[in-house]
């Protein structure tokens, strides 16, 4: 099934060129409380999506920042994976967090929780860590985001290599879920893209909105029809967008992959800090790939078929992304 050339980079770019989208007028993002590294009540908390560029977002906030806010382990080496771990960012001159992220806490809500996981369980999570006299604690979410059809791919070739993420706990109404499995085996090595397609319950589908939709409005786990993530129930679909959109508002910052120095400048002008390295853009695995392996269009057109709450959200945030930068006067990625 796999053809060499280049076609498919064109027809991925085609998939997300940029439709016109409605984003609210008055986001609140104005007039919220702004994110203070000195303000001990102040905690950002990382939303990581899988594949979407976090785990670099998580290491720059850890060692990128000017002004050391942070402890890498003694032993680490800065670009040794493994050593990232245990890595510790206080609020200057008090022994509070300020950053709930895999590298800094492990992953206290298990592996990856989405927006309706960390509602349960990060408020909880910090006062057993740093004491329950902080009433007014404010939590700060952080997230980054990547084109769905690249992210799909990335993670088919992810699980192929290999991971599995069977510690997330899915979280919601404070229940742990699951979903039908895909697979009897213990991991999923050597899938095929076609086998990964093939099962509807695989939570790569629509994977951006789900995890940042607020899922208990819709009965948990359950409001999925037989689990089904590609979600072709329209009505569904439209409510999930919608929550998945009205969070993404609420959220503080996040980073689009695909526009790595306009990320960083939103997130400098954000927080009102700054990194001492240029965030760039480097070609990820699934582009190298994407360039080798030409994949047919109907599987193309499946990919985005089944994806299609991800490819409208995606949509979505390009253009709020965009207002937010012009909101702060950075200029327009040249598209
Ligand atoms: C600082 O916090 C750590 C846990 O994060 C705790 O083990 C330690 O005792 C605390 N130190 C002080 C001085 O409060
Ligand atoms: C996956 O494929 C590679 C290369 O064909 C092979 O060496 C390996 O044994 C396979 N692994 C599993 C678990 O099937």
């Amino acid at each position: 099934m796999i053809v060499f050339g280049v076609f498919l980079v064109l027809v991925s770019a085609k998939a997300c060129s940029f439709r016109r989208v409605k984003v609210k007028k008055n986001s609140n993002a104005e007039n919220r409380e702004k994110f203070e590294i000195n303000n001990e009540n102040h905690v950002l908390v990382i939303l990581h999506v899988q594949k979407t560029g976090g785990t670099t977002f998580n290491r720059k906030l850890i060692s990128g920042l000017e002004g050391d806010f942070c402890e890498l382990p003694s032993d680490s080496i800065q670009d040794k994976r493994s050593n990232w771990h245990h890595s510790s960012c206080k609020h200057p001159g008090k022994n509070s967090t300020w950053l709930f992220s895999r590298y800094t806490l492990g992953w206290p809500c298990g592996v990856h929780p989405d927006w309706t996981t960390l509602k349960d369980c990060a408020r909880r999570k910090l006062r057993a860590l740093d004491g329950p006299s902080r009433e007014g604690r404010k939590l700060f979410h952080v997230t980054t985001l990547r084109d769905p059809i690249d992210r799909f791919l990335s993670e088919w070739r992810h699980v192929q290599r290999g991971a599995t993420w069977n510690r997330q706990h899915l979280l919601c109404n404070s229940r742990k879920n699951s979903v039908t499995p895909c697979y009897s085996t213990e991991k999923w090595t050597n899938v095929s893209l076609e086998e990964f397609m093939a099962c509807p319950t695989n939570l790569a589908y629509n994977r951006q909105t789900r995890m940042i939709a607020d899922l208990e409005s819709i009965g948990c786990y359950n409001g999925f029809a037989s689990h089904d993530m590609r979600v072709p129930n329209k009505a569904l679909g439209r409510h999930l967008l919608e929550s998945a959109k009205r969070n993404l508002e609420n959220v503080d910052f996040f980073s689009i992959l695909e526009y790595q120095k306009e990320s960083q400048q939103l997130f400098e002008a954000t927080f009102r800090l700054k990194f001492s390295d240029d965030w760039e853009y480097h070609k990820t695995k699934t582009e190298l790939f994407k360039n080798e392996v030409e994949l047919p269009r109907d599987v193309i057109d499946l990919i985005k078929r089944d994806n299609a709450l991800d490819i409208e959200f995606y949509d979505f945030a390009k253009e709020l992304f965009f207002k937010r930068l012009s909101e702060k006067r950075i200029p327009l990625p040249q598209e």
